[in-house]
Order: structure tokens, then sequence, then C-alpha cells
């Protein structure tokens, strides 16, 4: 596996300048965010495995196909929980495990807080979801977990990512896939991404 991969479609542009916007309310951004987590839920979940399993219709046998995978949703507390229900609407028995983590405000380095991880049920592809993708501190802090746990396949998936944050991804985990909808200029000062949409949790949340 491996990669990144930035989204290329018309509705993901649009809901990107949604959410761009300083104006955009918060049900407005939570609308926006939503729609684009069904994007990237359609693209990292393109390459799970299927065995065969024949079917009947009303008009006669074929051989249709069954998800083989045990599949396990990742989000990173808070922002992260944004981008869950796309995911459970394509794979209903998918397990979600959340793992909270903030960015401490001067070093910009995670702190970890919550991990359900431990109650997994053996998952063997985990969909790591964060609407951004910094400084790459989170991700990484986050994938470290996923391994540590056992989980084999990781894909991660944004909405926002920074350079910095994929080339650290990339470096550390070359075999973790990146699917983004936007790939930004960069980081500013203070570790925001640039142009970016501001803080992501708050925004969702209504707490900004
Ligand atoms: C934001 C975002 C990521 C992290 C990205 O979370 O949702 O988790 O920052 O930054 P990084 O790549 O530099 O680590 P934040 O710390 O604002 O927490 P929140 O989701 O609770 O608002
Ligand atoms: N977290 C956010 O919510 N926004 C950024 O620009 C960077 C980290």
């Amino acid at each position: 596996m491996g990669g990144v991969v930035e989204l290329n479609h018309v509705i993901v542009k649009h809901y990107v300048t949604v959410l761009r916007s300083k104006e955009t309310s918060t049900p407005e951004f939570r609308h926006a965010l939503e729609t684009l987590g069904s994007f990237l839920a359609k693209e990292m979940t393109c390459e799970l495995a299927l065995r065969e399993s024949p079917v009947e219709t009303p008009i006669t046998s074929a051989m249709g196909f069954q998800i083989s995978e045990k599949v396990g949703i990742v989000p990173i507390l808070r922002a992260g929980l944004a981008l869950v229900r796309p995911f459970r609407e394509l794979i209903p028995n998918a397990c979600v495990l959340h793992l909270g983590m903030y960015r401490n405000e001067e070093t910009a380095q995670p702190v970890a807080y919550y991990n359900k991880l431990a109650e997994s049920p053996e998952v063997e592809t985990a969909f790591l979801v964060d609407p951004m993708l910094a400084t790459g501190g989170s991700a990484v802090a986050a994938i470290n977990e996923l391994r540590r746990a056992g989980v084999e396949q990781i894909v991660f998936g944004c909405v926002i990512a920074a350079p910095e944050g994929i080339a650290v991804v990339r470096q550390k985990f070359p075999e973790v896939k990146i699917v983004a909808c936007s790939i930004d200029e960069g980081l500013n000062d203070i570790n925001y991404i640039v142009p970016g949409l501001g803080d992501a949790g708050d925004r969702y949340f209504g707490t900004v």
C-alpha cells in the first residue's frame, strides 16, 4: 500500500471551500465536514479484501462478494469524530476505536488522554481519521498506538494536509497510505495549516 492521494472531485473542492471560509456557521461546517468524510471513506476503503460469496438473485445464481477483513474506524478525538458516521454507513459492522489526543498549544506536541485500542477485536485494517494533518505529531502517535495494538494495515484520512505532516508520516511509516481532500501550502509559525480552515475541532463542535 502506501502512497499519498489527494482527492480531485468538484464536490470535494466545493465543500473544502465551505470549510475554509471564516463566514461558515457551525451547522454548515458540520455538514461540509461530514460530506467530505463520505468521499474519504469511499477512497480509503477501495482496497479492502473481498471474498467470493454466491448469491441468488430473483432471476438466477450469480457470484458476488463480501468484505473479508475485520475493519476498525479510529477517530482521533475530538475532531476525528466528525468522520466516523460516513465510514459506518459504508461498513456498518466495523468497530469504532477512539483515541483521544490534543496538541499542547505551546509545543504542538500531542498529548494522549484516551485509548480504546486495547479492546480492539483483532482489527486487520484500521481507517485512522482526523480532519487535520499539520505537523504530523498526532498522526504518528496514533499510528504508533495502532502498531502496538497489532494492527497490520493502516490507512490515514484527513481533510486538509500540510506537506510537512505528510513528510513526517511518510518518513516514519512509508507503508501507510494517506488520503487527503486538499494538500495545502504549509504551516505558519504557530503550526496551523495555511490557508487551512482554523481549528477544526472548535469549528465543528461550536467551541470557538
Ligand atoms: C488537531 C487536529 C489533529 C491535530 C493535528 O487537534 O484535529 O488531531 O490538531 O495537528 P498535528 O498534525 O500538528 O498533530 P487538536 O489538538 O486541536 O484537538 P481537538 O481535535 O480536540 O480540537
Ligand atoms: N489543528 C487544527 O485544527 N488546525 C490546524 O491548522 C492545525 C492543527
